[in-house]
């Protein structure tokens, strides 16, 4: 079904599906960011998803994205965006370090429904101080943007929460705007769009059977990106280091479910008040 503006609304049942996808999200990002160390290529990493599509009968998000408008078709599995790549890098033969930060995003189709998340890792486990900071920084707006969820009525109540996150974190960040989080359910990018900047009670309305992918990316430096002639990889227009967190979250009748965590949201939500729904 297809409520107001466009947003498709799912059931029980189709939420449900959805949880399929979202674990083998969640299982993926799990497995590489296990093989992220120095040494390994980014294409290594892809490979690890591949695998983990394949174990779970599941089929790619990426591979292919973008053949159906005639932009450039994405040739990968995941996007791996390292150090000032913001995010869409293409795994290759770049080689990861201790110290980078790897920000890896990845979606899973299961039975025609998407799930899609990411993370950011630190490479080795130590990094610069401010750079470990932004990774922080931007998984927690991730999840201060999770939970607004929980009571959002409009997109911008969630769009609020992750900007005054970014304010309020003690350190100047730069808010990507070209970039947001989405609906999604039976395609990756569905409306409506969910901007990490703006304001409270604005924007379209939301209301049980959505599903939101909520996905701040934040830079250590200027917001603004330039995109690489692969036509894909996004990087910061100064060079500043950049992180990107992502979950796709369930709005059901007696809450939220993070459908791309293995434990549904219930530890980070729990920490902020906001009892998860397993629909159970
Ligand atoms: N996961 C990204 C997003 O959240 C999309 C990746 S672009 C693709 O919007 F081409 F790789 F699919
Ligand atoms: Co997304």
């Amino acid at each position: 079904m297809v409520g107001q503006r466009g947003i498709e609304v799912k059931t029980t049942e189709q939420i449900q599906a959805m949880r399929k996808a979202g674990l083998v999200v969640a299982e993926a990002l799990i497995a590489m960011g296990e093989a992220v160390r120095a040494g390994v290529r980014t294409a290594d990493l892809d490979a690890v998803a591949r695998t983990v599509l394949a174990d779970n009968g599941a089929v790619s998000s990426f591979l292919n994205y973008g053949a159906q408008w005639g932009i450039a078709p994405y040739p990968a599995t995941v996007c791996i965006s390292v150090n000032e790549v913001v995010v869409h890098g293409i795994p290759g033969d770049r080689v990861l370090a201790d110290g980078d930060i790897v920000s890896v995003d990845f979606g899973a189709i299961v039975d025609g429904w998407h799930g899609d998340a990411a993370r950011t890792f630190i490479v080795g486990g130590r990094t610069d101080p401010e750079a470990a900071d932004l990774v922080e920084i931007t998984r927690k707006a991730m999840w201060d943007g999770v939970a607004a969820v929980a009571t959002a009525k409009r997109v911008g109540d969630i769009s609020g929460a992750i900007q005054a996150s970014a304010d309020h974190c003690g350190r100047r960040v730069g808010i990507v705007r070209e970039y947001t989080g989405h609906g999604i359910g039976s395609a990756m990018h569905q409306n409506p769009d969910v901007p990490n900047f703006g304001y409270a009670r604005r924007g379209p309305r939301l209301s049980a059977g959505m599903c939101l992918a909520i996905e701040p990316i934040f830079t250590l430096g200027s917001p603004g990106t330039v995109e690489l002639d692969d036509e894909w990889t996004a990087v910061t227009d100064d060079g500043s280091w950049a992180a990107h967190w992502e979950n796709t979250v369930a709005i059901t009748q007696d809450g939220i479910w993070v459908l791309t965590e293995l434990d549904g949201g219930r530890a980070e939500l729990a920490a902020r008040g906001v009892v998860i729904d397993e629909l159970g």
